[in-house]
């Protein structure tokens, strides 16, 4: 095969390529709580999908449909997995994904907002509340100061934010959990785990 003609898409490799699949098809605690509070299972959105572990718990779970973004390609054996689903891997950075407005019952950002520049936060969290249906569920997670990496930095850039910047991010939302985690995994980060819900 002449690879310079390959499609130049499949030959980037997400950073996050290793992490995508040591975590499997186990989804996260995101998915599990926006199924469980979301009022219409019609349509949701997964910013920042990976490999669509989170997506496809909620599309097992009664979610007819849903879309998932990521600004990495998602290898061609892993979209298979989700052909007979409605559901479609969109690659964009989120940063510049025009969510259309009152289309979606949940919402998820699943460790994806950490590495979304601190400017474009604001604007990204003015598109999840218009983006989402009346009593639609937003569930995600941010950076918190305290995290490790503030000392220590990641080679990939990582936003860090403190309490009076989250609330300020979310304001226009009616804040259905906003907790401070510490696991005790192997990285250890620090988030701010907000459950949100639009008015
Ligand atoms: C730690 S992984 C989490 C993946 C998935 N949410 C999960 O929990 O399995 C972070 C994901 O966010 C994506 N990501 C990071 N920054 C992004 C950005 N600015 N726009 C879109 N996707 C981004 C990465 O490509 C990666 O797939």
């Amino acid at each position: 095969m002449n690879t310079a003609s390959a499609p130049l898409v499949e030959r980037v490799v997400s950073p996050w390529d290793k992490w995508n699949r040591a975590t499997g098809c186990e989804c996260s605690w995101h998915a599990k709580r926006a199924s469980r509070l979301a009022w219409y299972k019609e349509s949701f959105l997964d910013l920042g999908v990976g490999y669509g572990r989170n997506s496809r718990f909620l599309l097992d779970d009664g979610f007819t449909e849903g879309v998932g973004v990521d600004k990495y390609p998602v290898p061609i054996e892993i979209r298979q997995n989700f052909s007979s689903y409605q559901f479609s891997f969109i690659r964009s950075p989120i940063e510049e994904f025009v969510i259309p407005q009152g289309s979606f019952g949940a919402i998820i950002a699943a460790h994806s907002l950490y590495y979304c520049r601190k400017e474009s936060l604001a604007g990204i969290f003015e598109q999840i509340l218009k983006g989402l249906c009346p009593g639609g569920i937003f569930v995600g997670n941010l950076l918190d100061i305290t995290d490790p990496w503030a000392k220590d930095p990641p080679s990939l850039p990582v936003s860090l934010l403190d309490d009076s910047e989250v609330r300020s991010l979310t304001q226009g939302f009616r804040t259905l959990e906003h907790l401070k985690s510490r696991p005790r995994n192997e990285k250890t980060w620090h988030n701010h785990d907000l459950v949100l819900q639009k008015p």
